[in-house]
């Protein structure tokens, strides 16, 4: 596996990368990699010629307040990892690279609706911050498809709406959610969980499950009592939710009915610990 830590070296790689493949899979992370992000590389090598994987702690999607600094940073076991997956390329640049003027005053990237909502309502600025990102990785690495986890699905489908607006000759593919044994979508946060916080976690994913049965097939009527009766079991739990909602795929847009592609999405803070997840209701 080649390594690449600045925009000159990925460079050359990816001329000599296009030499050979005529296919191109890329997989943005932010490293600290676990098998979520290895799922969707294994679903990348699958799909393409080679493989390219970049590592980088983005600043501007991380409000003031959060967790930018203590982050976990884990990058040698990270490329050990990458390493046994086989992928050609790991691209690791440095804030310079990425912002050479700085990240604040930087132009930025907004999809506009799709992000007002859910994770974009608690965190102000940080779809933009991410489609900048993903753009500019885009730009440099210049790939035919690109992988993005269904655990982020207000993210994949903020970035499939930014490809398509801008027009990016670039195949987005999405990989279903990996989760622990007990159901606990994988995370890189799930280590700022303390022990009777992570024994409590998966009570997110199993209260989800449980209100997507129930309000599956059901008349409109039927949907906020569920989302309420889900609320008071995860907030009795100890959970502090931010959002328990019912939205439809395409728009994003809140809903009652359950006639259409939608997903309930949720989002609470178990201590210190912002914990997300979601659901698809698929009717046919
Ligand atoms: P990060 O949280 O490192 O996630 C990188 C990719 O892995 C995203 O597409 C995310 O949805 C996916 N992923 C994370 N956990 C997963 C799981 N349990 N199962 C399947 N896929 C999972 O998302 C980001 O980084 C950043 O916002 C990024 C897109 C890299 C831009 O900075």
């Amino acid at each position: 596996m080649n390594i690449a830590s600045d925009i000159g070296t990925l460079t050359q790689h990816m001329t000599r990368l296009r030499e050979r493949a005529e296919r191109i899979a890329f997989v943005p992370t932010m490293g600290n990699l676990h098998d979520g992000h290895l799922a969707l590389v294994d679903q990348a090598t699958r799909n393409a010629d080679a493989v390219v994987v970049s590592i980088f702690v983005n600043p501007t999607q991380f409000a003031a307040h959060e967790d930018l600094d203590t982050y976990p940073r884990t990058l040698d076991a990270d490329l050990n990892a990458l390493r046994d997956a086989d992928v050609d390329l790991a691209f690791t640049p440095s804030e310079k690279d990425v912002y050479p003027h700085g990240g604040s005053t930087h132009t930025t990237i907004h999809v506009p609706k799709l992000g007002d909502g859910l994770c974009g309502r608690a965190r102000p600025g940080h779809f933009d911050g991410v489609c900048t990102v993903v753009y500019k990785l885009f730009r440099m690495v210049r790939p035919d498809l690109a992988v993005f986890g269904e655990k982020d699905l207000q993210q994949l489908l903020i970035i499939k709406k930014m490809v398509e607006d801008l027009q990016l000759p670039i195949e987005i593919q999405s990989g279903a959610t990996q989760r622990a044994h007990d159901g606990l979508a994988l995370s890189s946060r799930n280590q700022y969980l303390s022990q009777a916080e992570r024994a409590l976690a998966p009570m997110l994913w199993q209260t989800l499950r449980e209100c997507a049965s129930s309000i599956d097939g059901q008349s409109s009527g039927g949907v906020q009592p569920a989302l309420e009766a889900a609320r008071r079991v995860l907030e009795g739990a100890g959970f502090e939710l931010d959002y328990l909602e019912l939205r439809t795929l395409s728009t994003l847009s809140l809903t009652d009915s359950v006639n259409e592609d939608c997903a309930l999405f949720a989002a609470a803070k178990l201590g210190q610990t912002r914990l997300i997840d979601n659901i698809q209701i698929r009717q046919t």
